[in-house]
């Protein structure tokens, strides 16, 4: 009698499935595409990080270092986000290096709430926050983003916001500026998000991964420079996308003394920590890069986004222009097949550029008449994909 009822996979295996934005990006390779799905970020890695990184590797600074990250990131870090959000952050005690924002979340959850707490997340929504909840088997609760005429605007809907507040809800999630819509929240939206969270006594998770990533006269604020807010604000951000270092996995995330050694724990129990000499070069970007590097960061990404969105335009595929973050949210008007991911992979047959269906960022059945282009490349990669999106026409 054969004994495998042991020898099967977890009652969340089944559902588990590589990411679209992953499978594309492999689609896009066996192509030998241009990839404008991942948000890979392949632009130069700043002189200073790059150096600093190296040097520790050759220095012999390659060993575990301790759970909440090396003294001088943290410094780094909190000095920088005291200046930036205009709220006193104390390196000992309310930072935490964690292997990028995604390790910060994960860690977060862990943390913070318990199998079947509800979590409160925007639609178009980044998929890693979904699959974390429910791979931790927290419950997300989606809230639609409203999409006003023809994809103009994402407004916070706050009577929906309410509505989904249950008796199981312990956060709200917010991702500013957002992937995949380019949203950047205001501070009136904020402070309505943040009105709700204290009625209900809600943490609320922002992942600001994005927040240097900034166009024409939209502003990043954080939720932690709100009057009040500061116990429940849990802020996660990184360098993945700043520095280009996606690989390198070195990100942060600063909260409420009282929260950050349960966080770390869980941290340390995945990750241990972020990788040692990556921690250091991301030290040196923060201590050694001037503020002229990030205006040039969104200036150019600018540039990137007007060159992509000209280029969608020409092709037909009515583009909605992002506020923030890197991303390009497009109809896929005149793309063959039944669904988005059937259009995504129609459009890397007939041009080589590869998108990440719309679906990936909705509820079932949503989505399915977009496709989101990533325009963080380096300008020559761009300007190639967008030649070749033109030829559509
Ligand atoms: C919204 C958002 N958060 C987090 C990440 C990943 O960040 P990290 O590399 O710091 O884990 C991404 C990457 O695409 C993202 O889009």
């Amino acid at each position: 009698m054969p004994h495998t009822r042991n020898l099967r996979l977890s009652q969340l295996a089944p559902g588990s499935v590589q990411s679209e934005i992953r499978s594309m990006s492999l689609a896009c390779d066996l192509a030998g595409g241009i990839n404008l799905a991942q948000g890979i970020c392949d632009t130069e890695v700043p002189a200073p990080v790059l150096a600093e990184a190296k040097a520790a590797m050759e220095d012999g600074r390659n060993i575990y270092t301790r759970l909440d990250g090396i003294q001088r990131l943290r410094n780094a870090i909190a000095a920088d986000a005291s200046r930036r959000h205009g709220v006193p952050v104390d390196a000992n005690t309310q930072v935490l290096v964690t292997s990028g924002a995604t390790g910060a979340f994960h860690a977060t959850c862990m943390a913070l709430l318990d199998p079947g707490d509800e979590v409160i997340v925007f639609e178009p929504f980044y998929g890693y926050h979904l699959g974390t909840l429910k791979s931790l088997r927290m419950q997300p609760v989606i809230v639609a983003l409203e999409d006003g005429a023809g994809l103009a605007t994402w407004e916070l809907n706050v009577d929906a916001l309410r509505k989904a507040v249950t008796p199981r809800t312990r956060a709200i999630l917010i991702n500013t500026p957002s992937n995949p819509a380019g949203k950047v929240f205001t501070r009136a939206e904020l402070e309505a998000i943040g009105a709700v969270g204290e009625e209900h006594d809600l943490f609320l998770i922002t992942d600001e991964i994005y927040e240097h990533f900034i166009y024409e006269g939209a502003e990043h604020i954080s939720p932690i420079s709100l009057p009040g807010l500061r116990e429940r604000t849990i802020v996660m951000s990184g360098f993945s996308k700043t520095y280009s270092i996606t690989g390198w996995r070195v990100g942060y995330l600063l909260a409420d003394a009282k929260w950050i050694p349960s966080i770390g724990y869980f941290h340390d129990m995945t990750f241990i920590c972020a990788p040692a000499p990556a921690q250091h070069g991301a030290a040196a970007g923060l201590e050694q890069l001037p503020p002229s590097f990030y205006t040039s960061l969104a200036a150019d990404h600018l540039i990137k986004r007007d060159m992509l969105l000209a280029a969608l335009r020409d092709a037909g595929l009515t583009p909605h222009t992002p506020q923030g973050a890197y991303y390009i949210l497009a109809k896929t008007h005149g793309l063959n097949g039944a669904n988005a991911a059937q259009k995504a992979r129609d459009l890397l047959a007939r041009t080589g550029v590869a998108a990440v269906a719309g679906s990936a960022f909705f509820r079932a059945g949503k989505g399915e008449d977009l496709l989101r282009f990533c325009y963080g490349k380096t300008y020559s990669a761009l300007k190639e994909a967008c030649d070749r999106i033109r030829s559509l026409r």
